[in-house]
């Protein structure tokens, strides 16, 4: 099989554009925590919050697109690899739907509106509950982030196997 770059058969410019922006609002979510944490300054919390909801709202664009797009055709692998990779994607989109939720249903259930870079707030939708924040905060802080850590880490490997070990070109497929 012809696998240069010329040839390859690349995902469609909508899913490519919203699988790297989708990676740059992560980093850019979790660099504002990291800015928080060692700055102290309470501007990036407001600036986490608002950037997780933009990726939240980007995440549910992105499902809805790939649900109308038509994936190219696999590159062979063995069974295995290809039930893992779908099974690592689906847990992908699922848990960069579920953390963002999850920091909006702490904030929101410790009773702060959230507000979106001055443009506007999500107000207290719910009644206030500390047991619920705390739980949310449990499962956004403890749970759902290391899952992330724990399925980008093998994501990107997964993509350098293939690069380095494999050669079998799959990242042109989303370049
Ligand atoms: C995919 C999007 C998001 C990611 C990847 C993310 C990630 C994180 C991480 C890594 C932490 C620090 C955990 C630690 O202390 O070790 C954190 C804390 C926090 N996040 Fe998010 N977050 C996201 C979205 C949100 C949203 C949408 C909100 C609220 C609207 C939010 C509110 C918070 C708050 C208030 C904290 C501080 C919690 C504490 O210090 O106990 N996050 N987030
Ligand atoms: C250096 C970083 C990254 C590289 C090289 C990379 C590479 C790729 C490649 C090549 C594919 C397509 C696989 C195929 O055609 O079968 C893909 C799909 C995917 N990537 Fe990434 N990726 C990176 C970062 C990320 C990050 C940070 C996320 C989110 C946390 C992510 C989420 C996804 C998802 C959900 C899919 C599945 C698309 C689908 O089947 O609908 N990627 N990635």
């Amino acid at each position: 099989m012809n696998n240069t770059r010329s040839h390859v058969a690349k995902w469609p410019i909508s899913s490519r554009i919203f699988h790297w922006i989708s990676a740059a609002l992560l980093l850019v979510t979790w660099s504002m925590i990291l800015l928080y944490e060692y700055l102290g300054s309470n501007s990036y919390i407001g600036y986490h919050k608002a950037f997780g909801i933009s990726l939240l709202c980007w995440m549910i664009a992105r499902v809805i697109n790939r649900i109308f797009t038509k994936a190219p055709p696999p590159i062979p692998m063995p069974k295995w690899q290809s039930l893992a990779s779908k099974l690592s994607h689906f847990a992908l989109y699922a848990i960069l739907i579920a953390m963002p939720m999850a920091g909006l249903l702490m904030s929101v259930y410790g009773g702060r509106p959230v507000d979106i870079f001055g443009l506007f707030q999500i107000p207290v939708f719910v009644t206030p509950d500390r047991t619920l924040a705390r739980f949310y905060n449990d499962l956004h802080v403890d749970i759902i982030w290391t899952m992330i850590i724990g399925f980008t880490v093998l994501h990107i490997v997964a993509a350098l196997y293939h690069q380095f070990v494999k050669k079998d070109n799959l990242i042109a497929r989303m370049k």
